[in-house]
């Protein structure tokens, strides 16, 4: 809680966050997403910059006004967002996924338009590579900091993804009221238990969850 009131905490530390959806186009005009505004990615952007950090921001398709960030790196696709993630997480501490990624992408990708016909069609879904466990079993990985969007069992399910993950840390909330909302109640997992936030706007619950990830960096163990 300190940290929260201390400017520049994190200065100097280099910060790569993943934020908003991603999209996977079935044809040239349609494609597969989720209801992420992005808001959340970008509130801890934010909250990265305030805490004197170099942020570098990969971003699926949102319509938001975007901090200004070091770096900025637009992608659509859930491969898209692992390779741009792979370009950059050598050069970063610490790796906040917030990003709603797509567990699937349709088989295949037809370049031209789909006509439509008067029966059932089939889509064909393959798993997407899974980032934030990707870059948490690097052999030198950045401090990572997951996200779980959940609509029951909230903190038993972010407990299992945390630690199938590897993360020292994530941040679960309720999905259904944190999409495109202000404020959700939001819980941080660690080592130690759950952390309940209080139910305040977006940008302040951002700021307590970096000056928790700032505490949690400051007393790493490798
Ligand atoms: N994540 C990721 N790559 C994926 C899927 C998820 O990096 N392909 C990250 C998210 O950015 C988030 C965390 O994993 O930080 C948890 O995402 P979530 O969708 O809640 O977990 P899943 O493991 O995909 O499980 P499920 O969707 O079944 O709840
Ligand atoms: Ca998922």
């Amino acid at each position: 809680v300190r940290r929260f009131f201390q400017p520049k905490y994190l200065e100097g530390k280099r910060v790569l966050i993943t934020a908003g959806p991603t999209f996977e186009a079935i044809d040239a005009v349609r494609g597969l997403t989720n209801r992420s505004s992005g808001r959340m990615g970008l509130a801890m952007a934010q909250a990265a910059l305030e805490a004197g950090t170099r942020v570098t921001l990969i971003c699926g398709p949102i319509c938001l006004p975007l901090p200004a960030v070091h770096k900025f790196v637009q992608v659509v696709s859930a491969e898209e967002m692992l390779a741009a993630v792979k370009n950059e997480v050598d050069n970063s501490d610490i790796f906040i996924s917030v990003a709603a990624v797509a567990d699937y992408r349709p088989a295949e990708y037809h370049a031209s338009k789909l006509k439509k016909k008067e029966q059932n069609i089939t889509l064909t879904l393959v798993p997407n590579p899974d980032i934030v466990r990707y870059v948490a079993s690097l052999p030198n990985p950045p401090f990572c900091v997951g996200f779980a969007a959940e609509t029951d069992n909230i903190e038993q399910y972010a407990a299992e993804k945390r630690s199938r993950k590897k993360l020292p840390l994530i941040v679960a909330n309720h999905a259904t009221e944190a999409i495109g909302a202000d404020a959700s109640t939001l819980m941080l997992l660690d080592e130690e238990g759950t952390h309940h936030l209080p139910k305040v706007d977006k940008s302040v619950q951002a700021r307590l969850v970096m000056a928790h990830i700032a505490h949690l960096y400051d007393n790493r163990k490798n």
